[in-house]
């Protein structure tokens, strides 16, 4: 799919049809587009985890997740992460947020559908899915073939998100 397209096609979808699989070609695809994202200091302080199943993440209480057949969740490393000298900035969520969009456009390349979700107990994620302690959970996303049509796209005006310098 053409880059612009795969651009407007990406919609934040919340149903999946749950006896349909994702591919492990698909699969494929989507773990490499990750592990290309681009990292301050090339440091890739993130670790992806794939869940096949989803349903087992009963104590998080989000339908979309629960109907998937398949959820990838990302976890942060600071520790392994680059520093912006001046102020101290570590990048690690920055680089995990660039990694995971990666994912999230290549797998509505294939023609499947996402939902970023950040909002799921950090702690249970990390104790469920056996992340040491220096991982972060940065968020999580059903993968599938959509159940719902898409909410109507909302954004702020371009004089809002956009000013000149010149
Ligand atoms: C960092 C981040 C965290 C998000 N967390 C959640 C979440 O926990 N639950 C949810 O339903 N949607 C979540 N979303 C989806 C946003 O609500 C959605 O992207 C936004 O409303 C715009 O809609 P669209 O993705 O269809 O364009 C999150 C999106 C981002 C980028």
């Amino acid at each position: 799919m053409e880059f612009f397209s795969v651009v407007d096609k990406r919609r934040s979808i919340r149903s999946f049809l749950s006896d349909t699989p994702v591919k492990d070609e698909s699969l494929d695809k989507i773990l490499q587009a990750a592990m290309l994202a681009p990292t301050a200091a090339n440091k890739q302080p993130f670790k992806l985890v794939i869940i096949k199943n989803p349903k087992e993440l009963s104590f998080v209480k989000q339908k979309s997740v629960l109907e998937a057949p398949l959820v990838i969740a990302i976890f942060v490393d600071e520790s392994q992460a680059w520093t912006r000298a001046p102020d101290h900035q570590n990048y690690a969520f920055v680089d995990g947020a660039i990694v995971f969009e990666h994912i999230i456009l290549a797998a509505t390349a294939e023609g499947l559908s996402t939902v970023w979700v950040a909002n799921v107990d950090p702690f249970l994620m990390q104790k469920h899915l056996k992340m040491p302690e220096n991982y972060r959970f940065l968020a999580l996303t059903p993968i599938g073939y959509s159940r719902e049509e898409p909410k109507e796209i909302t954004r702020k005006s371009k004089n809002e998100l956009i000013s000149y310098y010149e």
